[in-house]
């Protein structure tokens, strides 16, 4: 039964002419803009599920008529990646090592492959971003057993130290005590001289034979003063950085008999741009020569 239209009191607005108990329902449509939005939305949707996956078919789903797939997407991402990667470590194989230093391209690359490089190989010895530990040298400060420089790093990381590689860096501290070159007081004197280079002689110790014991049989290779050397990997004694310790029975034990530190080669276990980063990412910790 149509019912005539009739406006609301308080509001204005037109009822649609039910009514219970007295409570008249208003004619309030929801916005056209809203309406078109919604069909838009619709249409929308619509049209994505035809295109992208989308609806579950059983065991399957309707793939989308434009073959989408986020694992292929990811897929491909992934490769190229590898792809420039591969590449960036091709030229740094090929490059002069103080040139890939130059190269911010390759740098980066280098430094980012090294990070990992360190912390697969040789952090066990060397500790986290080269803080060292008695008998494995700290990388990070400026004191250098072999040289700072990348080339001596580079070396170092691909040959060793003491490896037993052919090209391996070797030297070999005598053992002045267990082969009976020196005896024990000769021992305990050039020990207490050491001790004075980086000014930690016992107060009131006789310095005298223990300079000269040193001269004969040490300034060979750690140097008049006890600068160290390079070329022997022979730590510099003048300074308080010790590969193994400083006090005084380490010293003595050290002179009895030298621990000669091996370090491996790395030649053969990692490919060439891998030693390259690693000598860069090493060099990068600060102390770099
Ligand atoms: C098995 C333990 C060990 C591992 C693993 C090891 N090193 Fe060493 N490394 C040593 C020892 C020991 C020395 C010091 C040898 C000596 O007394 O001269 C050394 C010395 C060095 C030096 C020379 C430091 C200087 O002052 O001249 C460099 C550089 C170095 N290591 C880098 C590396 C890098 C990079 C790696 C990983 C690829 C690595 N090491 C893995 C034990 C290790
Ligand atoms: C042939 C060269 C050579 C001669 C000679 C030599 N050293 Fe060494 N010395 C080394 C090398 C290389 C090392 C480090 C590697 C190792 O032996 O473990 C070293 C290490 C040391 C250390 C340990 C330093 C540290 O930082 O912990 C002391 C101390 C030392 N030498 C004292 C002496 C004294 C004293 C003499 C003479 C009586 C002497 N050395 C003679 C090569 C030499």
């Amino acid at each position: 039964m149509p019912t005539k239209i009739e406006k609301d009191d308080h509001t204005g607005t037109e009822t649609t002419g039910h009514e219970w108990d007295g409570i008249k329902e208003l004619n309030t449509p929801v916005p056209r803009w809203w309406l078109y939005t919604f069909a838009v939305c619709v249409v929308w949707a619509l049209v994505f599920m035809l295109l992208y996956p989308s609806i579950p078919l059983g065991r399957t789903y309707f793939a989308g008529l434009l073959g989408y797939s986020q694992r292929t997407a990811v897929d491909h991402e992934v490769a190229e990646i590898h792809q420039v990667h591969a590449g960036a470590m091709q030229r740094i194989a090929a490059t002069d090592i103080t040139k890939v230093a130059q190269d911010d391209e390759l740098k980066t690359v280098a430094l980012a492959s090294g990070r990992i490089a360190f912390a697969n190989n040789c952090q066990p010895c060397h500790g986290t971003a080269g803080s060292g530990r008695a008998g494995y040298p700290i990388l990070a400060d400026d004191d250098w057993l072999w040289g700072g420089k990348l080339e001596d790093i580079q070396r170092t990381i691909t040959y060793g130290i003491r490896s037993g590689h052919p090209e391996t860096r070797d030297s070999a501290m005598p053992r002045f005590g267990a082969d009976g070159l020196l005896d024990d007081k000769q021992i305990g004197q050039v020990a207490d001289f050491v001790l004075s280079l980086s000014g930690h002689a016992a107060a009131g110790a006789d310095l005298k034979p223990g300079a000269a014991l040193f001269a004969d049989n040490c300034a060979s290779c750690h140097g008049d003063k006890g600068e160290g050397n390079h070329d022997f990997g022979a730590p510099r004694l003048s300074d308080n950085i010790w590969l193994y310790s400083g006090d005084r029975a380490a010293i003595i034990r050290q002179i009895t008999n030298p621990r000669q530190g091996v370090m491996p080669a790395w030649t053969g276990r990692l490919d060439e741009a891998t030693i390259k980063s690693l000598a860069l990412y090493v060099h990068a910790f600060g102390g770099g020569e």
